[in-house]
């Protein structure tokens, strides 16, 4: 699906939808988000359904996150000629073929009908080229879903445990299964405030689900007086003592010091958390209000951006939060972002469709930005990012 593939272009997606039916063969999966976010509410158990879709508070600021993208609109060129367009980057090295990725979403593997949903996420990786940021909570080991990547770069979320030969031991192992950064979240030390999951009590960590990383690591496992296999609800309680580290500027030189790949700081949405983090010696900012599943009341991410990418003066800045469209991830780049992340909308593609389903997902983004650039005139990320290319409505 690449364009680096012969002349195809991202766009080319709707030929093929188009094609397909005149031969009788009509998608099996939604076209549009609020189609697929329905059909996946039917497909996933109630309470996955509800841990995945759901946010803080009364969901205000979930819904803002998407409602940004409202304020902003691309101004259409003409007699441009954009019949190739290029929306390759280069991230930290890589030749990337889009400036598209994958959120870490913890849980992912309970979207999956199998229950292995890390593994067809990373999958969906290699089959479409977008790279995955595997969360830190994950039903399979990080070895395993790296070895599922393909020759798509994939990058390991760290949630930063208290223990810190634990976080190095997880940053160690992610370097050896081949992950090219390191991105470390900033924003859930402590979970936030979330009425759906408390109205049914439900945290699927507390159950024991997800913590492959944990109950898989050499050090996780010396704390413990028994073998996870053996008493799992001991190790549980062990990862509840351990998981959250509410870390402070002095630790960012640590961070710093114990890894050699890029180092990425996420739920970076104040200039001066840039600053710092850049002072600190990272290699990117992630800007990103987790979705609006940590902290309601708060601004929109896409409203927290352009002041991120100013003060980042030159740093990459990847963004998420509230992406659902195409439509969505030319206005990001167009304000400024280097790479665009998805969360639910490939969650939901997962829950309905496996592997094949996220890719679906996200060749569908691809196609709308790629025809966007096309129509409007835009051929490459550069002229999206010039002045008056995006105007506030
Ligand atoms: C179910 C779920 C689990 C998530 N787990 C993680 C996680 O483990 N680590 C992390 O950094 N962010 C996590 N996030 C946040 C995403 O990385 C991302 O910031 C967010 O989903 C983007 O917003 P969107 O869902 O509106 O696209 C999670 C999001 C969801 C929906």
């Amino acid at each position: 699906m690449t364009q680096q593939n012969g002349a195809r272009q991202f766009g080319d997606y709707q030929n093929e939808i188009y094609f397909n039916g005149l031969f009788g063969i009509q998608p099996t999966m939604p076209m549009t988000f609020s189609d697929l976010a329905a059909k996946a509410e039917s497909a996933l158990p109630p309470s996955v359904w509800s841990y995945v879709a759901g946010g803080a508070g009364d969901e205000h600021t979930q819904r803002a996150n998407v409602a940004a993208f409202e304020h902003w609109g691309l101004v259409p060129r003409m007699m441009v000629g954009a019949t190739d367009r290029d929306l390759s980057v280069d991230l930290f090295g890589l030749k990337l073929p889009s400036p598209l990725f994958m959120a870490p979403v913890g849980v992912i593997g309970l979207c999956a009908q199998d229950g292995h949903g890390d593994l067809a996420t990373a999958r969906a990786a290699a089959e479409s080229g977008v790279p995955m940021v595997a969360s830190t909570l994950t039903v399979d080991p990080m070895e395993d879903v790296a070895a599922q990547l393909g020759d798509t770069p994939g990058f390991f979320q760290l949630y930063t445990p208290t223990d810190r030969a634990l976080a190095e031991s997880l940053v160690h192992r992610a370097e050896a299964a081949g992950f090219k950064g390191i991105v470390v979240t900033l924003d859930t030390w402590i979970t936030g405030w979330r009425p759906r999951d408390l109205s049914t009590a439900n945290f699927p960590q507390l159950r024991g689900h997800a913590l492959a990383n944990y109950t898989s690591d050499p050090v996780f496992r010396a704390r413990l007086a028994k073998a996870p296999e053996e008493d799992l609800p001991a190790a549980v309680r062990e990862w509840v003592r351990i998981f959250g580290n509410p870390l402070t500027w002095d630790d960012l030189a640590w961070l710093r010091s114990i890894t050699d790949l890029p180092l990425i700081l996420k739920g970076i949405c104040h200039p001066e958390d840039v600053r710092r983090a850049k002072d600190g010696g990272v290699d990117g900012v992630y800007c990103s209000n987790h979705g609006g599943r940590q902290a309601n009341g708060g601004l929109a991410a896409l409203d927290a951006l352009p002041g991120v990418v100013e003060a980042a003066d030159g740093l990459p800045v990847l963004f998420d939060s509230g992406v659902r469209t195409g439509a969505d991830v030319i206005k990001a780049l167009s304000l400024g972002a280097t790479a665009v992340g998805v969360g639910r909308p490939y969650a939901f593609g997962l829950a309905l469709g496996g592997a094949d389903g996220i890719v679906h997902v996200l060749r569908s983004l691809l196609a709308e930005a790629d025809l966007i650039m096309a129509v409007d005139g835009y051929p490459t990320l550069a002229d999206l990012r010039a002045d008056g290319a995006l105007r506030r409505v």
